[in-house]
């Protein structure tokens, strides 16, 4: 783009600037739209992954489980660039090394990541909350000065009625449920597209009811978008899993169905056992 196309790309203030946007297209050519490989990471010297490798298929939903303290989180937070590993490698399809890249960096090329407590504004609505997370995504200056255009405005309205927020669109988020504050922020991902989703414990402290409505949701998502869970609960899990990963001293334990990892004797010894 010459010098002349950005200034008049800056004077516009109705959308998000083009040069702002990662254009870095993601090769999915074999399918695969994550690769970790040979992951160790230490706190001093406790071995939190060891050795880990896990491949993940673009458009899968995969429910990762395992014991307290196995790692999970952790994983996570190597794949979005909060922790540094000591060693092992990342991929997000086959070219892009996401260890080579910081956290807003991974978040610009579409992976969105959701912590287990939800950290919506609770003194905004609805609404703005998807507007703020919309705009903050692509830059400082694009959130200050930026007005929605339509295509953003639909988008937005679009992801209220994929979480089935709708109708509180104008409420503050601060008097939502707990469970519908878990969908605005999986809502306040949505509204930046993102490729991949990773969903740290997403029905710890809902209702069975809240929790049937997740379940629904993620199923919803998975396909165009490749979305990866993290769960305590046997029962949610069951209730959404295709494959199934578990971690155990941060390695991989087991893989498959959930029949196959429900019946597979290492898994019960060490997880399922504890009367899970
Ligand atoms: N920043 C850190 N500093 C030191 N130790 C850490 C740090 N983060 C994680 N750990 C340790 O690494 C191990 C793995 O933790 P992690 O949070 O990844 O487990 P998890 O599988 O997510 O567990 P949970 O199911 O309880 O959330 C734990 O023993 C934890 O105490
Ligand atoms: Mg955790």
């Amino acid at each position: 783009m010459s010098i002349l196309q950005y200034a008049a790309e800056l004077k516009r203030r109705d959308q998000v600037w083009s040069f702002m946007q990662d254009p870095t297209p993601i090769d999915i050519s074999h399918q695969v739209i994550l690769y970790v490989e040979g992951l160790n990471v230490s706190f001093d010297g406790f071995k939190a992954l060891n050795n880990l490798n896990l491949y993940v298929n673009d458009g899968e939903l995969r429910c990762l489980i395992g014991a307290n303290g196995a790692g999970k989180t952790t994983l996570m937070d190597v794949i979005t660039g909060k922790t540094q590993c000591d060693s092992g490698s990342v991929y997000f399809g086959q070219t892009l090394n996401l260890l080579e890249r910081d956290e807003a960096q991974i978040a610009q090329l579409g992976i969105g990541r959701k912590f287990q407590k939800p950290t919506v504004f609770e003194a905004q609505t609805v609404f703005d909350n998807l507007e703020l997370s919309l705009k903050s995504n692509k830059g400082v200056l694009a959130t200050l000065f930026a007005k929605l255009n339509a295509e953003q405005t639909d988008r937005i309205y679009q992801v209220l009625e994929t979480v089935g927020l709708k109708q509180q669109c104008f409420m503050l988020a601060g008097a939502l449920s707990h469970g519908q504050k878990q969908w605005l922020e999986i809502g306040m991902l949505l509204v930046s597209d993102p490729r991949l989703l990773l969903i740290d414990e997403p029905v710890a402290g809902m209702t069975a009811e809240e929790s049937e409505r997740t379940a629904q949701l993620l199923i919803s998502l998975a396909g165009q978008r490749t979305v990866i869970v993290v769960e305590h609960d046997m029962e949610f899990v069951r209730s959404i899993a295709r494959t199934v990963t578990v971690l155990h001293q941060g390695s991989v334990l087991a893989e498959g169905s959930m029949d196959e990892i429900q019946n597979n004797q290492a898994v019960i010894d060490v997880y399922l056992g504890e009367g899970q």
